[in-house]
């Protein structure tokens, strides 16, 4: 047989996916299979938004600007400029989900052998595209003892070297459910002007901060017109996931005319996905505000009934809607395969992702998993009870 990539075989396998085989298994044995594992949030999609493809009435669906529909991109800088962020025509880009924003990102500003720093716990699929693009992932530790705040300054300028080309942060994050200060941001601008490096902010979950806090978007932070790129998305934001559309944000216009020969290449985003978002755009003003009381009031059913479970810790996220727990077992992920294949409480189980899988370090976070708080607060408190009993079984096993 002829030989496969190196690439091919570095992948890693999604950490969020492979134990789908076991909770398939377990839902053919008749187990409610309490799905806490995946991103995919329950909350409906803006009403305009669905109605907008309902209304969709051509008689051909074309391929769009390869930048996007001009009318979305005027309706993403109107949003910006709601966040006090004013952008010219040209410094943002309609892309196909975040995913695509993060790989025309690595496309344009890194070359095979270079290096991009990452703190971690990361979203596990930056190590994806990393080695999609040939780049390595340097990562920075955030620990769960602090609430995975940003590592010092001093630690994450100590792994700058010839290669390192960018620092990427997920604010707020996926899977820590950290939030970044305007303080933190600041410091590393002072560090990525002094070592000239890109900042890569991945802001998808921007919306979603909670207890008074104030997201400060990286293009928010003065002097790093040339340095910062943002990766944006509808998915989460909307709960558009399906609907595959995202945004490249940068002022510096090299880097953006870099991403629009990658973007020419794939010839177009999601023409009814694009149609699909420009609806979102005129979703109520009041959205945002009941999605957002709704992840809070999850956020404190599931951390408060984790909390609840002895030997379990986890900090209160302060965005994003995840939350990673260290639970007292010595391999998480041997625990998750047993919950779904050899146990069940009134006949339902938990599925959640072992976070070792989000360290690129290997070997750590073998005792945390990360839960998505995308389901009604009464499936979380069932999620909590059956967790618990899962927990004692565990340990009581023969
Ligand atoms: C941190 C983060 N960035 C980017 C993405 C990609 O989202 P999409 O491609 O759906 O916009 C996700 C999806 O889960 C995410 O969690």
């Amino acid at each position: 047989m002829p030989q496969l990539s190196h690439r091919g075989h570095r992948l890693p396998e999604s950490p969020i996916r492979k134990l789908v085989p076991y909770a398939e298994a377990a839902v053919a044995r008749g187990i409610e299979v309490i799905k806490l594992n995946i991103g995919q949030p329950d909350i409906q999609s803006p009403k305009p938004s669905i109605e907008a493809v309902r209304r969709f009435d051509e008689p051909l669906v074309e391929y769009t600007h390869s930048a996007g529909l001009a009318e979305l991109r005027k309706g993403f800088r109107d949003y910006y400029l709601g966040l006090r962020i004013e952008l010219k025509e040209h410094e943002l880009m309609v892309t196909s989900g975040g995913s695509e924003a993060i790989q025309f990102a690595f496309g344009a500003i890194a070359d095979p052998g270079d290096e991009v720093i990452v703190p971690e716990p990361l979203y596990a699929n930056y190590i994806s595209f990393a080695i999609q693009a040939g780049l390595e992932v340097v990562p920075v530790t955030s620990h769960l003892s602090n609430g995975f705040a940003l590592p010092s300054i001093e630690t994450i300028e100590a792994l700058v070297g010839p290669k390192t080309r960018a620092i990427v942060v997920c604010n707020p994050g996926n899977p820590t459910g950290s939030l970044y200060s305007r303080q933190e941001l600041e410091q590393l601008r002072d560090l990525a002007l002094r070592k000239d490096l890109f900042i890569l902010a991945d802001e998808v979950y921007r919306e979603f901060v909670y207890d008074g806090a104030r997201h400060t978007s990286i293009l928010d932070i003065e002097g790093l017109d040339q340095h910062a790129i943002v990766v944006d998305s509808v998915s989460k934001r909307y709960s558009l996931c399906g609907v595959r559309i995202g945004m490249l944000v940068s002022r510096n216009a090299a880097v953006m005319q870099a991403a629009l020969k990658f973007a020419q290449a794939r010839l177009s985003p999601p023409s009814l996905g694009q149609i699909a978002s420009l609806g979102a755009l005129e979703a109520d003003a009041d959205y945002f505000t009941q999605v957002l009381n709704e992840y809070r009031h999850r956020r404190d059913i599931l951390v408060d009934g984790l909390l609840s479970i002895p030997g379990i810790r986890c900090p209160r996220p302060k965005g994003a809607f995840y939350a990673v727990a260290e639970l007292p077992v010595p391999d998480a992920e041997d625990f998750a395969r047993w919950m779904l294949s050899e146990f069940e409480y009134d006949g339902a189980t938990v599925m959640f992702a072992p976070n070792q899988g989000f360290y690129s370090t290997p070997g750590l976070g073998k005792s945390e998993i990360r839960l998505a708080y995308v389901l009604e607060g009464p499936k979380l408190k069932q999620a909590v009870e059956v967790l618990r009993h899962g927990l004692q079984s565990y340990a009581q096993r023969g």
